[in-house]
């Protein structure tokens, strides 16, 4: 499966299409459910699937942070935000680093699993890389009970990058072309004015879709007593949720 075009040639439109301050409600909740389990200190943390390294910004002034993305492109953009953090090129399905930490953090990019053998692959590394006791966040933005299809989604966004003004207008069509297996699809168009030039792209993400019974059932067989945390309400009410789920001692 070929990855998307907004993590590949289309990556600079990141920090415009979603902007790192758009996170610090949720990081925020991440922060607290990470001391809560863990108590206070300088935990060290390793993110799996960071993208642009958005959620994490909020996270590295109180967490020791190693950070993971399958897309050179991205990161990039997290070196770039995130300069005190060691990133690495790699698939959280198969990633092994021979090293633990005390938790490790997966925030929307979990999305992008589209299978159980996936989610339970992921939840293996996962497990490979955090200590006993330790503490996995995983945050799909949707989980069958919440979805509903389809849905369009629409905003506009603008920055500066490298000198050039963008304005970015994204419409997302998130549909289930096929309800009998656990994939849905994403259909976005990209309205781009940049230095006064307007150009349309568009780009197509596959993400899984699994019911709340499916999660918790692959975390607890990986070893993880798993609860919920809801989330600040969003437009769109994507991530309405994340799992948080503690590995046994
Ligand atoms: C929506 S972006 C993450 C954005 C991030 N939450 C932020 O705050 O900037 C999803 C990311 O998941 C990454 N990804 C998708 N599949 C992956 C995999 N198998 N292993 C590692 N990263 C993956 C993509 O390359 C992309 O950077």
């Amino acid at each position: 499966m070929s990855q998307p075009r907004l993590y590949g040639e289309l990556a600079y439109l990141w920090p415009i299409i979603s902007p790192p301050g758009e996170y610090l409600e949720e990081a925020e909740v991440w922060r607290q459910a990470i001391r809560d389990k863990l108590g206070q200190g300088r935990h060290r943390v390793l993110e799996l699937g960071v993208g642009g390294g958005h959620n994490l910004s909020h996270l590295t002034g109180d967490f020791q942070a190693t950070a993971v993305d399958l897309s050179p492109q991205m990161l990039d953009l997290s070196r770039m935000l995130n300069p005190g953090v060691e990133h690495q090129l790699g698939d959280m399905r198969t990633l092994r680093l021979g090293e633990t930490f005390d938790a490790v953090l997966i925030h929307d990019a979990i999305t992008y699993m589209l299978t159980e053998h996936d989610l339970a692959a992921t939840f293996e590394t996962a497990k490979s890389h955090i200590r006993a006791g330790g503490l996995l966040i995983a945050a799909p933005d949707w989980v069958r009970e919440n979805f509903r299809a389809p849905m369009v989604f629409h905003w506009e966004r603008n920055g500066v990058i490298n000198g050039s003004d963008i304005q970015v207008t994204v419409q997302e069509y998130l549909h289930d072309p096929d309800t009998s297996d656990t994939e849905i699809e994403s259909v976005y168009t990209y309205t781009i004015v940049e230095d006064g030039q307007q150009r349309v792209e568009q780009d197509t993400h596959t993400t899984g879709l699994f019911p709340m019974a499916t999660w918790t059932r692959l975390l607890r067989e990986a070893g993880f007593q798993v609860e919920t945390v809801q989330l600040p309400a969003n437009e769109g009410g994507y991530g309405g949720f994340i799992f948080v789920a503690e590995l046994g001692k």
